[in-house]
């Protein structure tokens, strides 16, 4: 059997490697992936096949940023002369992005099953690029990889039918069983940043909604500044982000208490995530990472897709529009603990999506 993944953008590098290696064990299935170029900085794209000891991708069709639609078009213009080469019997996609988007349109229209890993998730809020990524995805799809039960559910909702969903657990999951003790002997980022186990917050903020306007970029880089004078604060930053704050009048990274990173490989993210007091995201995967390595949450948007973290008190949402607001949810969160259970599957949704993609494409 030919699977044909396409994958593109950081969150789907990760997802991507777990699963290729599931994969590479079978010799029956044959995967080519392909990389659209969405992400491209070294950073943010090959530090991950190298870190995840996954293969480079066959096809690497360099398209880069741009608007949704010119992004979206592109892809889809590259996508087709790779499908017509390979022929494959099934297209395998990971989560919301636009390259998600583009893979699932450019199969659909010439006829190729679509596997959809990360299925089944919402935020009802058509506002984000991504919501309307994975419904349409969703609704193209032949076989859907659900991580959670919600998921199954907010499908099951969309009168998608049964027959399709598979409630697999998460991929990133099976990622992090993988690679923890691997961070921790190979990355020496504590070091490097002399930081202490335990003694200082790990953020990211990369989210449109967070940066396409300033003013809630301002009041998350408030609260961040104000929160280092109880525990430093580290934050990796999506060059998009940078890009927006290097426009201010007044370039808040120029100085700043915060600890300013370029983005950091998978090893050293994970080595990150592992020790911090407290993660402060607006990340889907770190959110999910955050719970995995057993560290409080706190998620800065209105609403999240992965609801059971708020439910079982791992995460707590604050919308980003006041400094003050986001400082004390953050001084809260810091030293509480959830309550463990088994939220995302046994560890294996890489090995059942393999099984399931033999059996029924
Ligand atoms: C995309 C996804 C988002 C995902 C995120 C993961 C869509 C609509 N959004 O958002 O769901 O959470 O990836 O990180 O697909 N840039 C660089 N170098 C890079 C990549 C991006 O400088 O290697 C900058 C460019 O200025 C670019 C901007 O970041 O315009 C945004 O990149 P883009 O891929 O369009 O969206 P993300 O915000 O990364
Ligand atoms: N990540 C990383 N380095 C960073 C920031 C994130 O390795 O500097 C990893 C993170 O551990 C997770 C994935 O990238 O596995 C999440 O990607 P991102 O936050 O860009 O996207 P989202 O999950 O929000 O779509």
């Amino acid at each position: 059997m030919k699977v044909l993944t396409v994958i593109g953008a950081r969150p789907q590098f990760v997802k991507s490697a777990i699963v290729s290696a599931a994969f590479a064990v079978r010799s029956d299935v044959k995967e080519t992936v392909v990389d659209t170029g969405q992400h491209y900085d070294p950073n943010m794209s090959s530090v991950f096949f190298n870190d995840m000891a996954a293969g480079p991708p066959k096809y690497s069709l360099n398209v880069g940023s741009g608007s949704h639609a010119q992004q979206t078009a592109k892809m889809l213009a590259a996508l087709e002369p790779v499908f017509e080469d390979e022929a494959p019997d099934v297209l395998l996609v990971y989560g919301d992005t636009n390259s998600t988007l583009a893979g699932a349109l450019c199969a659909a229209k010439l006829h190729v099953p679509i596997a959809h890993v990360e299925a089944g998730l919402r935020s009802f809020n058509r506002r984000m690029p991504e919501e309307v990524n994975r419904v349409m995805v969703d609704h193209l799809s032949d076989m859907l990889f659900a991580p959670t039960t919600v998921a199954v559910h907010n499908l099951e909702h969309e009168g998608l039918s049964p027959e399709k969903v598979h409630l697999v657990g998460d991929v990133m999951y099976d990622a992090s069983l993988r690679f923890r003790d691997e961070a921790a002997r190979r990355s020496d980022v504590l070091e490097k940043l002399e930081l202490a186990p335990g003694g200082y917050i790990l953020a990211t903020v990369h989210r449109a909604e967070n940066t396409g306007t300033d003013a809630r970029l301002r009041e998350i880089f408030a609260a961040l500044e104000r929160t280092t004078e109880t525990l430093p604060v580290v934050l990796p930053l999506h060059p998009r982000t940078r890009a927006v704050v290097e426009q201010w009048e007044v370039n808040a990274l120029d100085h700043t208490a915060i600890h300013v990173l370029e983005p950091v490989g998978y090893l050293d993210m994970v080595q990150l995530e592992a020790n911090s007091a407290a993660v402060v995201t607006d990340s889907g995967g770190v959110q999910k990472e955050a719970y995995f390595y057993g560290v409080p949450c706190v998620t800065l948007r209105e609403e999240t897709e992965w609801t059971e973290l708020v439910d079982s008190g791992w995460n707590r949402l604050v919308t980003p529009d006041d400094a003050d607001a986001i400082v004390s949810v953050i001084a809260a969160a810091v030293g509480t603990v959830g309550t463990p259970s088994e939220l995302y599957g046994d560890g294996h949704a890489s090995e059942a999506i393999v099984n399931l993609l033999v059996r029924k494409a």
